[in-house]
């Protein structure tokens, strides 16, 4: 059984916010509202809980869980930080950028995918970080959705793809952001890499960091073992519309920044930003595949600056490039 609960994503309700983490504290799994998308949390220090998030996802056991932490001495308990992150996580957190920094030895290795790294972040959502404290320990927590879909950026959505397989759902609304935390490696903090375009804009940690954050070679990619799968799929075909790329795919619905001059209105999905682009995919994913859509057509979006590299990762990998 899986039993929701709203609250007041600012203000969340103490009572049930102990429940969740009497939850978490006895090893069952929590789905809980972050800036980005839910989570599904466990206990990232109890190897038993983390290998239930493996299970209700259907995940790939290589591949490791970010650990979420109220605060920059809890992310130091679990991470060697040096200098540079502690730079980017005092500027940017509570916000959607993760760290991936050299693990101690407290990270059990089922949370780690084996890897001798691990990922800290600091959500930007009132419900999470109450979470986190109540249970006094760090959250592992993927997307809440089963593995290759699109992530959830609703509870309903948690529900539909989570239902029996977790103890509780908090239902805190609609996330802001809509697509999950940029991933930065750190290890080697002369020479910080881009794992997963996010949330956070590179030219905004760039500056910060006053270095180009590189892209992983092959070598540095096998750290990364979330790159390697195909992911954020909706069950129909996903095909990228360029604008100015003339007409859509025939039979294709729509959604995008720019409207094509041939695209059904009726079952088109309009944005008004980026930012509001990023909010609405997974949304727009889930929606117009419950409509029965035989194909979608998504505009690439074109910015070089803000959340477009993070949406362009997205696309890319919905439409199984
Ligand atoms: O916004 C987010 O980051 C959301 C919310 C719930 O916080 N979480 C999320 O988790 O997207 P997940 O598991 O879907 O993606 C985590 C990514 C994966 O690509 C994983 O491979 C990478 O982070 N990752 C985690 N630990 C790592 C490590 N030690 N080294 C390299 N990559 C790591
Ligand atoms: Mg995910």
């Amino acid at each position: 059984m899986t039993i929701t609960a709203a609250v007041d994503r600012w203000n969340p309700s103490p009572v049930i916010i102990t429940t969740a983490a009497e939850i978490i504290r006895a090893g069952g799994l929590v789905a809980f509202p972050t800036e980005t998308v839910y989570g599904l949390g466990a206990d990232a220090l109890n190897p038993e809980a983390v290998s239930r998030i493996f299970t209700a996802k259907g995940r790939p056991q290589d591949n490791p869980l970010i650990l979420h932490v109220h605060s920059i001495a809890q992310a130091s308990n679990l991470t060697v930080m040096n200098g540079t992150a502690r730079k980017l996580a005092e500027t940017f957190w509570p916000g959607p950028l993760t760290l991936v920094l050299p693990a101690k030895e407290t990270v059990p290795s089922a949370t780690r995918g084996g890897l001798d790294t691990a990922a800290v972040r600091m959500p930007d959502n009132p419900t999470a970080l109450a979470l986190i404290q109540a249970s006094d320990t760090a959250i592992a927590a993927p997307s809440a959705n089963l593995s290759g879909r699109p992530s959830p950026t609703d509870s309903e959505t948690v529900l539909h793809d989570m239902a029996g397989r977790i103890d509780m759902i908090l239902d805190g609304g609609s996330t802001g952001v809509g697509i999950e935390s940029t991933v930065i490696d750190l290890t080697d903090p002369e020479r910080p890499l881009m794992l997963r375009p996010g949330g956070m804009p590179r030219e905004i940690i760039e500056a910060e960091l006053g270095l180009t954050l590189e892209v992983p070679d092959s070598v540095s990619k096998k750290r990364s073992p979330g790159t390697r799968y195909r992911h954020y799929a909706p069950s129909v075909p996903v095909k990228i519309w360029r604008r100015g790329g003339g007409l859509l795919p025939e039979n294709c619905a729509y959604m995008g920044m720019n409207i094509p001059g041939n695209a059904d209105m009726s079952r088109a999905i309009i944005f008004t930003s980026a930012e509001n682009y990023a909010h609405g995919l997974f949304a727009g994913f889930r929606k117009l595949e419950a409509e029965n859509v035989s194909c979608i057509a998504v505009e690439w979006p074109e910015d070089s600056s803000g959340i477009s590299e993070g949406l362009r990762d997205r696309i890319s990998r919905a439409a199984g490039k």
